[in-house]
């Protein structure tokens, strides 16, 4: 496991631990950053780094510098006008940055999350009850049974998310399954990766507006993501924010 290369793990305190341990012990005394950078872009990559990383992820995404939650909330409120009640789902919502930031914006509607790490859910249950109505967890490469009524959300957000998706072609049909007439999505993704089309992001959106599905809002230029990541390749990484309303 690539994990296991980490330094620490060498240590005689790791020789008895399972995997799931080894790698809670490696959050605990290696650096964040360097967690991040060892796990691998997939989905199973991620619910492993993030439910090791739950309890200490927003202290060092904020001294990383992270606004992408203020912005897509920003971003979601400009479009909404003066309605900011309405329902918001927010797919990846890891520890609650995202519905914080729709919160502090004024957002008064009905929040629901999904995540595939269970410990950030049980963060957000435990740490910031009154921001989500429901939580859910949730595989963004499946269909989502567990929201069973289409047509229902105002706004549909991700951020920070796409990195460790690998089917976008399910994701999109869901999120416009469950998105209102008129919704606006708002997602983030690497700019590098939306640019290069990486597991086929870019051209699945494109394939839901040939559908006459969603029309695009816009694409962002390239942004700082966490430009104070200790990591000088992760702080150098951009992201862009893309904005669809679903038709
Ligand atoms: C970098 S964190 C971002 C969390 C939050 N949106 C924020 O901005 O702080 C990425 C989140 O995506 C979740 N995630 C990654 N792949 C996922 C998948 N396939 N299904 C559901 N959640 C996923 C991770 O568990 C993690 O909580």
């Amino acid at each position: 496991m690539q994990y296991l290369d980490i330094q620490p793990l060498q240590s005689r305190s790791f020789r008895n631990l399972t995997g799931a341990q080894v790698f809670t012990q490696a959050i605990m005394s290696s650096k964040p950053e360097g967690i991040m950078k060892a796990a691998p872009d997939t989905t199973a990559g991620a619910e492993e780094l993030f439910d090791s990383w739950a309890d200490s992820y927003d202290s060092a995404l904020l001294s990383w510098k992270y606004l992408a939650p203020k912005r897509v909330a920003d971003i979601a409120f400009a479009e909404f006008g003066t309605n900011k009640g309405g329902n918001l789902l927010d797919l990846g919502c890891g520890t609650g940055l995202g519905g914080q930031a729709a919160r502090v914006v004024g957002f008064a509607g009905k929040l629901v999350g999904v995540d595939i790490s269970q410990a950030s859910i049980n963060y957000v249950r435990n740490r910031k009850p009154d921001t989500y109505h429901e939580l859910h967890y949730g595989n963004l490469n499946m269909p989502m049974t567990f929201l069973m009524r289409d047509n229902v959300f105002h706004a549909v957000i991700s951020i920070g998310v796409f990195r460790y998706v690998e089917k976008f072609d399910v994701l999109f049909k869901e999120i416009h399954r469950v998105a209102a007439k008129r919704a606006i999505i708002i997602f983030t993704h690497l700019a590098a990766s939306w640019d290069s089309d990486v597991r086929q992001c870019r051209s699945a959106a494109q394939e839901m507006e040939k559908m006459g599905l969603w029309s695009l809002v816009r694409v962002g230029e390239p942004e700082e993501y966490m430009p104070n990541n200790p990591d000088e390749e992760l702080a150098q990484e951009t992201i862009r924010y893309v904005v669809y309303r679903k038709r």
